[in-house]
């Protein structure tokens, strides 16, 4: 059966934190499915359309790794997608507990699943969607945070220079 990994979250935009962890994952599954959250309950600043549109560009040349949408139970469109393997990344101490409830209460939903923990490199360790807006928001450089099209997508929406 091929290996299929699933990489879930809500990429308000990807950052190269995410960009990191699907490459490491990809080197090791040969297939990845990044699962866009299609309606967190907080209000996001790309649209998941959009939001999915960006990932398949960064990585228009990797067939390996697809993007789709994904609404509900992420345990559910794992099952559909004939994949046990969740992939989520780890920074630091503070994302521990949270990630722990959600690791053990899908494996409470589907026996099968596993979830497993991969660190980005330690020069992203501080890095999130949230503080990417606020410091492109506020006028500060992103540069080297996020892949260069996602910096023209900010300056798009934020409609700057
Ligand atoms: O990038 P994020 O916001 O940290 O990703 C969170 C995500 C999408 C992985 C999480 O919210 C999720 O899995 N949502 C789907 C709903 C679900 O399955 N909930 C029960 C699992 S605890």
């Amino acid at each position: 059966m091929e290996k299929i990994a699933i990489y879930p979250g809500s990429f308000d935009p990807i950052t190269n934190g995410h960009e990191d962890i699907i490459r490491r994952g990809a080197s090791l599954f040969p297939k990845i499915v990044v699962a866009v959250l299609e309606n967190t309950r907080k209000e996001t600043l790309f649209s998941s359309a959009e939001r999915i549109e960006i990932i398949r560009e960064i990585f228009k040349d990797r067939p390996g790794i697809e993007v789709k949408a994904f609404q509900g139970l992420l345990v559910e469109f794992a099952r559909k997608q004939g994949a046990r393997i969740l992939i989520r990344g780890l920074r630091a101490v503070s994302d521990f507990e949270y990630e722990f409830q959600m690791a053990l209460m899908n494996r409470n939903l589907e026996a099968e699943v596993e979830t497993l923990f991969m660190m980005p490199s330690a020069k992203y360790a501080f890095l999130s969607s949230s503080l990417v807006k606020e410091v492109f928001r506020l006028g500060g450089s992103v540069e080297g945070l996020v892949p260069p099209f996602v910096e023209a997508r900010l300056r798009e929406k934020y409609r700057r220079q």
